[in-house]
């Protein structure tokens, strides 16, 4: 696991995005996996100037995106919409070759990726409690995409989106973590305090409690931290 610890968001959202766009350019059919949340935000929106200033060309680029709530009653709090006006509307990627997992796919979301020749990259948040995608503490490190409800921390967490809490959905589907340890490359980006805690837990242990630390075992993961996300690590790579 590489770790590249950065001044700022920015600076994170440049690099990861280069590397990105540089896979891109080699492989025009790239299968990328894509996250929400507010961490990737500044790297979707390096990745939309790239697009404008014709450095990258996303016509053949094929995603899937991480995870999904479920039961919605609000569809511009959907992952979708999320990704669509963070991403999708600005770029020439066609909206048909993108993916999310949903209660009428998900038992043949694996699949479809498969078929789509795997995921080539897969950017990735983490949450407080260490989750990645909505794989809550307790996941089995073998899970495919599934369906599940969401932790008291996490509904907390996502709160902000919404109205109110109680407008935060219970249930969402996910990748699992097995599907995520298929990508052939992965980017972990965290930025924040607030995070730093399960960045140490993720790189101090391997355990289903934090469901990152799986990423351990993964031969080609470049986790990017800004200052803040690094507070709590002793040896800095
Ligand atoms: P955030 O969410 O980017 O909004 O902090 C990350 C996550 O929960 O995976």
């Amino acid at each position: 696991m590489k770790v590249i610890i950065c001044d700022s968001k920015r600076q994170i959202a440049q690099k990861a995005g280069d590397m990105i766009i540089k896979r891109i350019r080699e492989n025009p059919y790239l299968v990328l996996g894509l996250a929400t949340g507010s961490t990737p935000i500044p790297l979707y929106q390096y990745l939309v100037n790239n697009y404008q200033n014709n450095k990258v060309n996303f016509e053949n680029v094929i995603s899937f995106n991480l995870d999904e709530y479920l039961d919605n009653n609000d569809q511009m709090q959907s992952y979708r919409y999320f990704m669509n006006t963070n991403l999708f509307d600005y770029i020439n990627i066609p909206i048909k070759k993108t993916f999310f997992p949903s209660k009428h796919n998900y038992k043949y979301y694996d699949e479809l990726i498969k078929q789509a020749g795997g995921i080539d990259i897969q950017i990735l948040g983490i949450g407080r409690n260490g989750h990645i995608g909505f794989n809550e503490p307790g996941t089995a490190f073998d899970s495919k995409t599934h369906i599940v409800k969401l932790t008291d921390v996490t509904i907390k967490d996502n709160a902000r989106f919404f109205n109110s809490i109680d407008d935060v959905p219970c249930f969402a589907v996910t990748m699992g973590l097995n599907t995520i340890m298929q990508s052939k490359e992965i980017i972990l980006i965290a930025t924040g305090k607030n995070k730093a805690t399960a960045i140490k837990q993720m790189l101090d242990n391997y355990d289903v409690n934090c469901p990152a630390s799986i990423l351990k075992n993964h031969q080609n993961v470049t986790v990017y931290l800004d200052n803040d996300a690094a507070e709590f690590l002793t040896k800095k790579e």
